[in-house]
C-alpha cells in the first residue's frame, strides 16, 4: 500500500491533462484539482469588466460554477490573466494547500510540477501534436454545440501555447524529473494506462 502523494500533470491546452488526471485520481483514490478552472474563473471576470488582479484575490467557489468557463473565449481571457504575476501569486496558496491534502492529491495546469509543488512524488507532462489538439478541441466543441471552424480552433491552441509558453512567470515547460507522455497517437484508454504505469513506477 503506497502513502498519499501528489501527482503534477502538466501541458499544453487540449493533450488529454484533464481526462488522464481524472482517471489517475479515481485509480489512486486522490483528490483532484483542474488549476486551469482557476484561471478561467479569473479570465471570466474579466472579461465581465473586472480588475483581474483584484478577481484573483477575492475568487470564490462559486465562481468556479460559471457555466462559461469551458468556452473558447474564456479560455483566451485565462491565458491572457496567466501571464500577470499578481494574478499566479494570489492563486498559489490554494494551490500549494490543495497538493498537501492529507490524502494526496493530483493537480493538472501548466507549472504544477516546476513552481506550484516542485516536490511532488510524479510528474507527468502530457503532450500531443498542436493539430492533433485541435482536432480533439473542435470535436469536443462541435459536440457541446458551438459553432466554430477548425482552423480558427488551431489557431486558438496555437496562440495560447504561445502565450503560455513564452511568459516570465511560470512558463508551461517539462519538470526535469517529469515523465513525458505524448497522446498523439494513443487511444484514451492507452494513454491513461501509461499514466497510472508511471505514477505505479515512481511510487513502488
Ligand atoms: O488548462 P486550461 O486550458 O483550462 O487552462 C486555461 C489557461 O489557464 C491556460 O491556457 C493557461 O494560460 C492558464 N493556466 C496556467 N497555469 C495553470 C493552469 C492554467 O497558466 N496551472
Amino acid at each position: 500500500m503506497m502513502s498519499p502523494f501528489t501527482v503534477a500533470i502538466d501541458g499544453p491546452a487540449a493533450a488529454g491533462k484533464g481526462t488522464i488526471s481524472k482517471a489517475v485520481a479515481a485509480h489512486f483514490d486522490l483528490a483532484h484539482l483542474d488549476t486551469g478552472l482557476l484561471y478561467r474563473a479569473v479570465g471570466a471576470r474579466m472579461l465581465q469588466g473586472e480588475d483581474p488582479i483584484a478577481a484573483a484575490e477575492s475568487l470564490m467557489a462559486a465562481d468556479l460554477e460559471n457555466p462559461d468557463l469551458r468556452t473558447a473565449a474564456v479560455a483566451q481571457s485565462a491565458s491572457k490573466v496567466a501571464v500577470i504575476p499578481e494574478v499566479r501569486a494570489a492563486l498559489l496558496d490554494f494551490q500549494r494547500a490543495f497538493a498537501r491534502r492529507s490524502g494526496g492529491a493530483v493537480l493538472d495546469g501548466r507549472d504544477i510540477g516546476t513552481v506550484i509543488c516542485p516536490q511532488a512524488e510524479v510528474k507527468l507532462f502530457v503532450t500531443a501534436s498542436p493539430v492533433v489538439r485541435a482536432q480533439r478541441r473542435f470535436a469536443e466543441l462541435e459536440e457541446r454545440g458551438f459553432d466554430t471552424d477548425f482552423d480558427t480552433v488551431l489557431a486558438d491552441v496555437k496562440s495560447r501555447d504561445d502565450r503560455d509558453m513564452t511568459r516570465a512567470d511560470a512558463p508551461l515547460r517539462p519538470a526535469e524529473d517529469a515523465v513525458t507522455i505524448d497522446t498523439s497517437e494513443l487511444s484514451i484508454g492507452e494513454a491513461v494506462a501509461q499514466a497510472i504505469a508511471a505514477v505505479t513506477a515512481r511510487c513502488d
